[in-house]
């Protein structure tokens, strides 16, 4: 067994805190998250407020900027993220690279990263604010573009060009689901509930792809770097890509004949792996208010849409099941932000490996706003430290040497 005590002693003094549980990297006055009373609030604007009253674009610019715009300020940023939507033409051909199996957020983030090839200047990390912002909108411009397109190529189907006289999740929504060969009708529901979604996920403080966004950029690396950082993070399983698990783990449920309690007990045996996909969460101990807007705002859409999903209520009964069983009482755990949202997304038409990208498109004013703040502040390098418990000085003698 390893003797922590001693390794501390050789190590020095340690904070010793895995995962980061009570660990606070840094201060920030962008978004306050109180897990034990399920409170979420942007700027001090509480996540129930936004949701109703505000846009999409709004918020961004809320969490980035840190007021609320003017009516010119906000006119003045739509156009200007307007005018950057197109991507470079030879980034067309890169696409063309990637197997249709590919991953889109794979393929993202390996686009953000290649923007940084076609926007240079990006890379000085002492650019000065003007600069920097044209960086900020080229992303906020440019990756519904690409995300898009990566669905396109992945079904063969030609990418479509932006089309600048529509709002920005029109925009998306046309580039996603339209053909060149028909007219497409947007449909202002979808339009409604995309936006709220986005706004769902805009920020949510130190979380792993934030986090590692303020890491990267702490090397004072280019923010498109920094994004594409955050973009890996939030592909696993136990971050954004829970919400394509959820959906398969409740599908798994209805083809397994819909045995709830079959599945509460497996995510409670402590030799199984499987967890239930959507609940717990580090900070939230109490309900996830987003999950709260969710789960309402599902019905609403399905009925809209017209959907029926029998997986919505395969997800009513887990949820009822597990928030009256002891084992996730005693742990706390209620239904995060991806418990539901897969499922209005699914009605959407979204295809499952799209969900964990519609994640990033919402979440990215929140990496934005946090590399900003951290550049701002400048913040020092990320560099955290470790206590070693490898093998002591020994002499290199390869073992047919030793005699
Ligand atoms: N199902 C079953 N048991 C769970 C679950 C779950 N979903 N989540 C946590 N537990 C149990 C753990 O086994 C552990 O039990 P133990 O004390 O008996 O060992 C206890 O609850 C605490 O869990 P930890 O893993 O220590 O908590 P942590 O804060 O490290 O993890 C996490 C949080 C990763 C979100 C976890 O709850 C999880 O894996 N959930 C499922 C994946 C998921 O939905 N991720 C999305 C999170 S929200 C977001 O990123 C947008």
């Amino acid at each position: 067994a390893i003797d922590i005590s001693k390794l501390r002693a050789q190590s020095g003094l340690i904070t010793m805190d895995v995962g980061f549980k009570n660990t606070g990297s840094t201060t920030s006055n962008i978004t306050f998250l109180d897990g034990e009373k399920g409170i979420l609030r942007h700027r001090g604007y509480s996540i129930e407020d936004l949701a109703e009253k505000a846009s999409f674009v709004e918020v961004a610019y809320l969490l980035i900027y840190g007021h609320l715009p003017s009516t010119e300020e906000l006119d003045a940023f739509q156009s200007e993220i307007r005018r950057h939507t197109l991507v470079h033409e030879n980034i067309k051909d890169i696409f063309q690279g990637f197997p249709a199996s590919a991953h889109p957020m794979g393929v993202l983030s390996s686009l953000v990263t290649t923007l940084s090839a076609f926007h240079p200047e990006s890379l000085d990390p002492h650019r000065d604010a003007e600069a920097v912002n044209l960086t900020i909108i080229r992303l906020l411009a440019k990756i519904p573009t690409l995300a898009a397109w990566s669905y396109k190529n992945s079904q063969g189907h030609p990418q479509l060009y932006p089309d600048n006289k529509l709002g920005y999740v029109e925009n998306f929504l046309k580039m996603m689901f339209g053909l060149p060969t028909e007219e497409y009708n947007i449909d202002p529901a979808l339009v409604e509930a995309l936006d709220k979604l986005l706004i769902l996920h805009a920020d949510h403080e130190q979380n792993c792809s934030a986090a590692t966004v303020r890491v990267v950029g702490s090397s004072e690396a280019s923010l498109y770097a920094s994004i594409s950082g955050g973009i890996n993070a939030l592909w696993g399983g136990l971050h954004g890509g829970a919400n394509q698990k959820v959906i398969e783990m409740l599908e798994m449920i209805k083809a397994d004949g819909g045995d709830i309690q079959k599945y509460i007990d497996k995510a409670k045996d402590p030799n199984d792996p499987f967890r239930l996909m959507g609940f717990g969460h580090r900070v939230y101990k109490n309900f996830d208010p987003r999950a709260k807007i969710i789960k309402k705002y599902c019905d609403v859409v399905l009925d809209k849409l017209g959907v029926q999903d029998q997986t919505l209520d395969i997800a009513k009964k887990l949820e009822e099941a597990a928030l009256n069983d002891e084992y996730f009482i005693n742990r706390k755990l209620f239904p995060n932000v991806d418990f539901y949202s897969g499922i209005i997304y699914r009605a959407m038409g979204f295809p499952v490996e799209m969900f964990t990208v519609l994640f990033a498109i919402g979440r990215l004013p929140g990496w934005i706003a946090q590399w900003k703040e951290s550049r701002e502040m400048k913040q020092a390098i990320s560099r955290p430290r470790q206590i070693y418990t490898g093998p002591a000085l020994r002499p290199l003698v390869r073992e047919e040497e030793a005699v």
